[in-house]
């Protein structure tokens, strides 16, 4: 696209605009930093096949350039859609509709938005919002992106895979599409914060350009613990400082700092950053309780679609205190932050590759999302912000950037799909290198999956698994249901999303509450596996459901069993498109009988037969596990079946590490007769790959078992 001097009249498509209230937004767009600038990026992204802009949340990225590049993209006639993707679905969906509404049309006409489940978009469409995940999806039947003249990745400082992914495939499709007809222009979009090494992944490969567009954020008074803003308390020491907290009372200190805030503050919300969700739900309930003239609402991912009607719906005049994870850093704006509390911790996701092991750990974050959570509350007018650390902790304890979920989570997903997009092992193209025993151990499953060959490349079956919406080990597993027991596949299907949702279906309660909610879910127990249990709830509530049309019924039928309501409607809405896109037939009336719940833990036995473990002796007279692949010690985690049964062999989703155990999550009983014949077992294999007398002469004893039983 050319330079063209042209300033934006804010009618984006051109259509006849008759409301007054369009005028209201326009006037209100007219202010935001982005498009005051709107010739400063129009000049950049002229002159760049790859631009990246950077500015503070709420400047006018997400909803303005795409507008304006569609504005002159019709201008100048260009064929093509826009495609601006959004790490998460509910971001893409309300997006969309403010941008439909400021454009002044139908949402699916010229705006529209596309989720893994929902499609509301037309012929007509010229800018889509799209969800990274399915942005990926797509390409696998258009590399070069040639539905769109435009592809703007936005909150890219995110870095998930989806977005590492996408980088390698504009980096390659801008060089692809170079000197055609059909040229591709990239929009970069992100916060502030970690832009520089950006430019560096893109520059050797395409014309590269940066633009920081400037942002209106007023004055914030920045206050560390230990400061003369400290309340007295009980634990100060002699001169009247507190200790530092730990994670077990960043709750109190918090909940002191908002009555402090409260009792000598000016007006205006308050907004507390809490490490997860147990500290949010724990925070909330204690300044409800301190703290009556507060409208307290929590907020984090699992519940930010009721959470954030909450936060816009009136309060009725009361203060707001928004008490949130780290998704109030970036990706929800909440209006009127005069204060904000940061604890400076954050809870990530680690792969232990050694252990094949999950940990979720508790950790200080970055100087840079410290001071993008301080950002929050100088958006409308001067604030202040209260860290719970001292001044020194943040130069020494907070590491600069954060680092990103390639470079910690479990890599086998994005590798298969890199692989599967015609990258090679020795030249992946991402623009953080993974843990090389993170790439070892994501090689170890795609190799005994069948997935990948001995020389690295990937199988027909592994293309095939990477176009997938799992893990390439549930999708083993569903294509071992399709071949063995169609009629079975509907519910691997659902429990491959159950276990792949972000959040659990049961309520999360902290640990005393526990053997509460399970007595209350005690009518779905399944004795021989938690994938079942779950299955039983998941189709409970898919039963009750027409039967409580009455939203408020549904509700409580919901929490009187500790379910979470909203994850089990993604959970079916996801179950139901998979379903779809797999070709696999649907039950009208979900119903697993006897002999379908053993042959479903036959295929989870089969395809995860690297996740079994069997009983071993303990001297305390606890019930303990050996895992097979790592010749680890494991327990069951609190709440599966496993602690009132204790079955000899099992199989489990996942491992996960805290406090200095192993736990096997969600288990299910399984027979050693249903895998021995795996190759994965064979005696020669074992001794070749893993260390451990006690298990090779365990899957002996069942192997020898196995023979007899069958009479051989
Ligand atoms: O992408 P970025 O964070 O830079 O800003 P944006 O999402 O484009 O938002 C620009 C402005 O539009 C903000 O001040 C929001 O308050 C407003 N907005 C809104 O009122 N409703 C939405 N659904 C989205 C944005
Ligand atoms: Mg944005």
């Amino acid at each position: 696209m050319s330079s063209l001097n042209q300033s934006f009249d804010f009618n984006t498509f051109g259509l006849a605009q008759p409301l007054a209230s369009l005028e209201e937004l326009k006037e209100e767009r007219k202010k935001l930093p982005v498009t005051r600038n709107i010739n400063e990026f129009w000049d950049a992204f002229s002159k760049s096949d790859i631009l990246i802009v950077s500015s503070e949340t709420g400047s006018g990225k997400t909803t303005q350039i795409p507008q304006f590049v569609a504005y002159m993209a019709q201008k100048m006639n260009i064929r093509g859609r826009i495609a601006c993707t959004q790490p998460r679905r509910l971001a893409a969906v309300k997006v969309a509709e403010r941008v439909a509404q400021e454009a002044g049309c139908e949402l699916g006409a010229q705006v529209g938005f596309q989720i893994r489940d929902n499609y509301k978009t037309s012929p007509q469409t010229q800018l889509a919002y799209i969800t990274d995940g399915l942005m990926v999806a797509q390409a696998f039947s258009d590399q070069n992106f040639y539905d769109y003249h435009t592809v703007i990745i936005d909150e890219a400082h995110e870095f998930n895979s989806n977005i590492y992914l996408l980088m390698s495939l504009v980096r390659r499709a801008v060089q692809a599409r170079k000197n055609s007809q059909s040229q591709l222009k990239v929009i970069i979009m992100s916060a502030t914060i970690s832009v520089n090494k950006l430019v560096d992944y893109f520059k050797d490969h395409a014309t590269t350009r940066q633009i920081k567009i400037p942002g209106q954020l007023h004055e914030i008074n920045i206050r560390y613990l230990g400061e003369e803003w400290r309340i007295p308390s009980p634990e100060s020491n002699s001169d009247g400082r507190v200790p530092k907290p730990n994670v077990s009372n960043f709750v109190e200190e918090s909940c002191r700092v908002v009555a402090h805030i409260v009792r000598t503050g000016m007006p205006g919300n308050i907004l507390v950053f809490m490490p997860g969700t147990i500290e949010v739900e724990m925070a909330c309930e204690l300044i409800r309780a301190k703290i009556r003239e507060l409208n307290v609402i929590a907020l984090y991912s699992a519940l930010s679609e009721s959470a954030q009607d909450a936060i816009f719906s009136s309060s009725q005049g009361r203060r707001q205190c928004i008490v949130s994870t780290n998704i109030a850093e970036t990706s929800i704006t909440i209006p009127d932050v005069v204060y904000v509390i940061d604890t400076g911790m954050e809870k990530v996701r680690r792969w232990m590759p050694r252990l094949g092991a999950f940990e979720i750990c508790p950790r200080p974050t970055s100087k840079a999302s410290a001071n993008q959570r301080t950002g929050r509350c100088g958006r409308t007018q001067p604030g202040v912000c209260f860290r719970l650390y001292t001044e020194q902790d943040y130069m020494d304890i907070l590491r600069d950037e954060p680092d990103f979920e390639i470079m910690r989570d479990e890599i086998s997903s994005i590798y298969l799909k890199a692989l599967a997009f015609g990258f090679e092992t020795a030249n992946l193209p991402f623009m953080d290198f993974p843990p090389v025993e993170n790439l070892l151990s994501a090689q170890d499953l795609l190799l005994d999956l069948g997935y990948m060959n001995d020389q690295l490349q990937v199988t027909n079956a592994g293309k095939r698994a990477a176009q997938e919406p799992f893990d390439p080990n549930w999708v083993y597993a569903i294509s071992m249901a399709k071949s063995d027991h169609p009629h079975l596949a509907e519910h691997i299907v659902a429990i491959a999303t159950l276990c792949s949702s972000m959040h659990s279906i049961f309520a999360s309660v902290p640990a005393s509450l526990v053997p509460a909610a399970l007595a209350c879910r005690a009518e779905f127990t399944d004795p021989m596996s938690d994938l079942l249990t779950e299955l039983n709830a998941l189709y409970a509530f898919e039963n009750e459901e027409p039967k409580l049309p009455n939203d408020g019924d549904l509700d409580r039928w919901c929490h009187f069993r500790f379910l979470n309501r909203l994850v089990m409607e993604k959970v079916l809405l996801q179950r139901n498109s998979a379903i779809e896109r797999m070709g696999i037939r649907l039950d009208d009336t979900p119903h697993v009988n006897g002999q379908d719940r053993e042959n479903i833990r036959k295929i989870l036995a089969r395809s995860f037969f690297r996740n079994v473990a069997f009983r071993t002796p303990s001297a305390t007279g606890e019930v303990r596990y050996r895992t097979i692949h790592g010749n680890f010690e494991t327990i069951a985690a609190q709440e599966s079946i496993l602690n009132t049964g204790g079955h000899p062999w099992v199989m489990y989703d996942a491992l996960k590490w805290a406090r200095s155990n192993l736990y096997m999550q969600k288990v299910t009983h399984i027979k050693p007769e249903w895998i021995m014949d795996l190759p994965f077992f064979q005696e020669d294999r074992m001794k070749k790959n893993y260390h451990g007398n006690i298990v090779q002469t365990r899957v002996k004893e069942a192997l020898d078992k196995t023979r007899t039983t069958m009479g051989v």
